[in-house]
């Protein structure tokens, strides 16, 4: 065994320990009163990066939560990679649902249990880890590295678009690097070439100035809970299509071949399936699960609230209702567009007698890169040699918006995106984990990707 892969063998349990005190910090970006915690957060993953040797590390002030971004040049002549991950983390909320607390990580049958434990902290940790290990066994890396680490990520990255073109400068690479994706299986490494893009709205529907009395007002004034849901259920069809006028005009179909390369791709449909604990499948006709899961546009309710919903009953008519609706995109869809044939197709649905609002809460393009690129092909090698299967070409069903930022700051730059989730992480969701086989085997792999990434 060479001296880096020994080094990460024998080194395995306290990077465990390192991360755990970085899954403590409550870093929850929705929630302002965590602001603090996203800030010690940032300020502790500076502190770290310090330590491991790297330059220029620090927590940069936004409108918003902080970036973090240090860097290390010591390797003239050979590649630059710019590495992206975001140490922020959503709400825990379900709390009674977790079966230990959120943000004590305890470590149970090889998994690591925590909020944020695979998304994304815990593939951050894969890169300071393997940054350690270079360094530690070699006294530098096989590549330039500058790293940025943003804390919006999970409500759709508002201010790190302006972070990037204000330091546009100094942020020259050849390669960007993301952990923030999932492999195929436990033991099937892959690298995404498509992410979806999102659209996230929310709908507010207003009737009477206040609460009434079913029986005193009802069937007389409009209810805002009955108009929303009227909405609502005009957004999609029975078979599941959406039917927003337009919304499928520039969805690029699935081409024969990309069809045949995705047929034969080792997915676990049954998996995935039983892994989501649905009753029956459900989806557009003519398309697989796999192809609905990555290359075909959707929308769905992600939350919606009205009236009174605790014990027993109440005769209420309630005078607000709302809805959070988001929608995943696919080349070449555009948010922008979409939003305006979005809020007129609502505005076309409700009824009498309210006020609505529709309001655009964040968006970003879905994203691609050609899958046959250099980088990727650097990428793969790492991969094969850290597992015993080789890396399967996916794309996610998932969004990460900055990918189209970086289309437009860095043109043509190829990105590698090398993520180690897995079906049953509970990402975004009560008793989120990440196996302790996938921080450990996604640890070495992206160690050998800077090397990989060094030979060109
Ligand atoms: N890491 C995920 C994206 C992801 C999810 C990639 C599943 C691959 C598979 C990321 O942290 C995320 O959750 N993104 C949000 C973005 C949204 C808030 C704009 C998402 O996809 O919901
Ligand atoms: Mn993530
Ligand atoms: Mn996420």
């Amino acid at each position: 065994m060479d001296a880096l892969t020994t080094y990460l063998e024998q080194h395995r349990d306290r990077f465990v320990d390192d991360l755990n005190a970085c899954l403590r910090i409550p870093s929850i970006s929705a929630k302002s009163e965590h602001r603090d915690d996203c800030r010690r957060c940032a300020e502790f993953l500076a502190g770290e990066l310090r330590k491991l040797g790297m330059t220029r590390a620090e927590s940069v002030r936004t409108p918003g939560h902080p970036v973090v971004y240090a860097e290390w040049l010591g390797a003239p002549g050979k590649p630059t990679a710019l590495l992206y991950g975001h140490y922020d983390v959503q709400p825990p909320e379900p709390l009674d649902l977790w079966r230990t607390p959120p943000f004590e990580p305890v470590v149970q049958d090889g998994k690591l249990f925590a909020r944020g434990a695979v998304d994304d902290k815990g593939q951050v940790y894969m890169h300071l880890k393997a940054i350690e290990a270079h360094m530690k066994t070699s006294g530098a890396l096989p590549i330039n590295l500058k790293i940025v680490l943003e804390g919006e990520e999970e409500v759709g990255s508002e201010n790190l678009a302006a972070f990037l073109r204000e330091q546009r400068s100094r942020l020259d690479a050849d390669v960007i690097v993301v952990s923030d994706t999932a492999m195929l299986g436990p033991d099937q490494p892959a690298l995404t070439y498509g992410l979806r893009g999102m659209l996230y709205t929310q709908i507010e529907v207003t009737g009477p100035s206040h609460d009434l009395h079913s029986g005193h007002f009802g069937g007389a004034v409009q209810n805002p809970a009955n108009a929303l849901a009227a909405i609502l259920a005009g957004l999609k069809d029975a078979e599941g299509r959406v039917t927003v006028p337009g919304f499928y005009d520039s969805v690029r179909s699935i081409s024969e071949s990309e069809r045949a390369i995705m047929k034969a791709l080792p997915f676990d449909e049954r998996a995935y399936l039983a892994e989501a604990g649905a009753p029956a499948p459900f989806g557009e006709k003519g398309f697989s699960t796999y192809e609905r899961m990555t290359s075909r546009p959707t929308l769905d309710v992600n939350g919606m609230w009205s009236g009174y919903t605790g014990e027993g009953s109440k005769t209420v008519l309630p005078s607000f209702a709302a809805a959070k609706v988001s929608m995943r995109l696919v080349p070449a869809q555009d948010p922008n567009t979409l939003f305006a044939a979005f809020e007129k197709h609502v505005r076309a649905l409700a009824l009498p007698g309210v006020t609505l609002r529709v309001i655009d809460m964040h968006s970003a393009p879905p994203w691609s890169c050609d899958p046959a690129g250099p980088m990727l092909l650097a990428a793969r090698r790492a991969l094969s040699r850290a597992w015993t299967k080789p890396a399967a070409l996916i794309k996610e069903g998932g969004s990460i918006p900055v990918m189209a930022t970086f289309a437009e700051t860095h043109p043509g730059l190829p990105a590698v995106m090398i993520g180690f989730g897995l079906d049953d992480d509970n990402v975004h969701a009560p008793n989120e984990k990440f196996s302790l086989s996938s921080y450990h085997g996604g640890t070495r792999s992206v160690a050998y990707l800077y090397e990989e990434l060094a030979k060109g």
